[in-house]
């Protein structure tokens, strides 16, 4: 039985500026999203998680707060935040805010106080240093250090010289720290998404981090981050956010832990703590990072169920603000997105979606003079930015695509036809109405949620199947990852005799039918769910 809402969750991930916009400004606001929840409630996901709203001056588009206690005005005010809270709880949503912990943005009132001088009350609240101390990147760009001419010193900046790093050594940040997520906690919100959580603290020595050889167009990723990155004391500073937290009832922080590819899920999973002590979830993207390919998935979904064990929660995400949607990924082929799906919406865990990936919504193109990120425009074209998959929901094919009655702040993708809402709520065989059925059919089966998963061997490597079980009540689920259509067996299954019942098909087949794991014929890029019969 579920205890805690979030350990079979699916979250659906907004990006604010670009799902509804509601004053013809042509960026997305809260008021949007409100008019939007009943669509979201159709869906029947348990949660959203919006990209940060606070008052900003959108160096990196919100990442970079200045007053995390303020609603940024481009989004709304609080008064629009506290109905959404209140719109979304009666609609049995929940709320998670993106906090940004690592760092603030210049403009923050701490940081303006503590450039003031080397003696004033936030002087230690940043990371700051004489001279620039180690060989240290950071990830938007240049060193990792920026001479400061009022302090006459350097400080430290991970991202953007615009986004100084909080001093987390420092007892008094953790404290404002936690007054912030007091604020929000207070007025019912119910859980955060924590920024780069990883990365809080540092080394003390501020060492060097090792370099790594070869060639990179980005120096940051010609080092290896073990000073800047992963410090034990980071656990513990996790550990004190679990238990302020957890003196509030069924609120839930998940963490993005910031590796390289191809991922590394233990890393990840050693935030959630060995006693259920740090972090409620966090994310591994090996999978968002891995070929689509039966073996390369397996490989990588069972290192993280490894990783987490049997008794922890894993997350399972594809894409999303930073990384390119997955449609795109796999070249527009749909029948590969309706696998991804299948496979995503059948794991155990916590299921995180994207915005318009319900809709199969593509990247949008964008000219290199139409780029606003500060990756992007750094990096391009080595880094096409991540403008790409920020683009608008598309709602219906109007003008402004029902995302807004101004001038989109972004390029929507092409042919809206394709990918509105609005014509895909008419069409039973859309994307759409695939993720509903899907979600719907998660909703209702406790072993999909909850079961544990083992992949099980069959006689052709492009057939990715796995069970899930809750005791004798099991499920079987079979993707063919190739093209061709494949006879197989699942000599596991022969052994126990047991029998396979569709309950979910994307090749239209019919639910209930029984088929024997002798012999499960399925087309290429097809996907079937099982319910086992035992024939004893
Ligand atoms: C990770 C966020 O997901 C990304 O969008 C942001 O630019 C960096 N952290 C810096 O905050």
């Amino acid at each position: 039985m579920t205890t805690n809402w979030w350990q079979d969750c699916v979250v659906y991930q907004i990006y604010p500026r670009s799902f509804q916009d509601s004053n013809g400004d042509g960026i997305g606001d809260i008021l949007g999203i409100i008019q939007r929840l009943d669509y979201l409630q159709s869906l029947m996901i348990d949660a959203i998680w919006l990209s940060p709203i606070f008052l900003s001056p959108m160096a990196d588009f919100g990442y970079d707060v200045s007053d995390y206690c303020t609603v940024d005005p481009v989004f709304g005010t609080e008064e629009d935040v506290l109905l959404l809270i209140n719109e979304a709880h009666k609609r049995n949503i929940r709320v998670l805010f993106d906090m940004v912990l690592n760092h603030t943005s210049i403009e923050h009132p701490w940081f303006i106080e503590s450039r003031q001088s080397r003696d004033n009350e936030k002087s230690n609240f940043y990371i700051w240093s004489d001279t620039i101390p180690n060989n240290w990147y950071a990830a938007f760009g240049g060193r990792a250090w920026t001479y400061d001419t009022n302090r006459k010193q350097y400080y430290l900046h991970s991202f953007l010289p615009q986004q100084p790093d909080l001093n987390w050594r420092n007892p008094k940040v953790v404290e404002a720290v936690f007054e912030q997520l007091a604020f929000w906690l207070d007025k019912g919100i119910d859980g955060f998404r924590l920024d780069v959580i990883n990365c809080i603290i540092k080394d003390e020595a501020l060492r060097n981090n090792p370099k790594i050889i070869g060639s990179r167009p980005r120096p940051y990723d010609m080092q290896r981050h073990i000073f800047d990155r992963n410090r034990p004391e980071s656990h513990q500073k996790l550990k004190m956010m679990r238990k302020f937290i957890d003196k509030y009832d069924q609120r839930m922080l998940v963490g993005e832990i910031l590796v390289e590819m191809p991922g590394e899920p233990e890393l990840a999973a050693s935030y959630l703590g060995l006693h259920h002590d740090e972090l409620h979830l966090c994310f591994d993207f090996s999978l968002a990072y891995t070929r689509f390919s039966a073996a390369r998935w397996k490989k990588v979904a069972k290192r993280w169920y490894e990783a987490v064990g049997k008794h922890r929660v894993p997350t399972w995400v594809l894409n999303n603000h930073d990384l390119p949607r997955i449609i795109s990924r796999l070249h527009g082929n749909e029948e590969k997105a309706r696998l991804a799906a299948m496979f995503l919406l059948t794991q155990r865990g916590a299921i995180f979606l994207y915005y318009g990936e319900e809709l199969g919504l593509p990247n949008s193109k964008i000219s290199r003079s139409a780029m606003h990120d500060p990756l992007g425009k750094r990096y391009w074209p080595f880094h096409p930015g991540r403008d790409p998959e920020r683009g608008p929901m598309i709602w219906n094919t109007g003008e402004g695509n029902g995302f807004t009655t101004g001038e989109s702040w972004l390029a929507f993708a092409n042919a809206a036809n394709r990918y509105s809402v609005e014509n895909q709520e008419l069409e039973t065989e859309s994307m759409l109405q695939f993720y509903r059925r899907l979600l719907a059919l998660r909703k209702e089966d406790e072993v999909l949620r909850n079961g544990l998963c083992t992949f099980v061997d069959t006689t052709n490597t492009h057939i990715l199947a796995y069970c899930r079980e809750i005791e004798a009540d099991q499920r079987l689920i079979v993707l063919n990852m190739s093209a061709k259509q494949i006879t197989c067996s699942i000599p596991m299954l022969q052994v126990k005799d047991m029998q396979c019942e569709i309950m979910f098909a994307t090749d239209g087949v019919r639910p209930e039918q029984i088929e024997s794991p002798h012999a499960i014929t399925i087309g290429g890029y097809q996907g079937r769910i099982y319910r086992l019969v035992d024939n004893r």
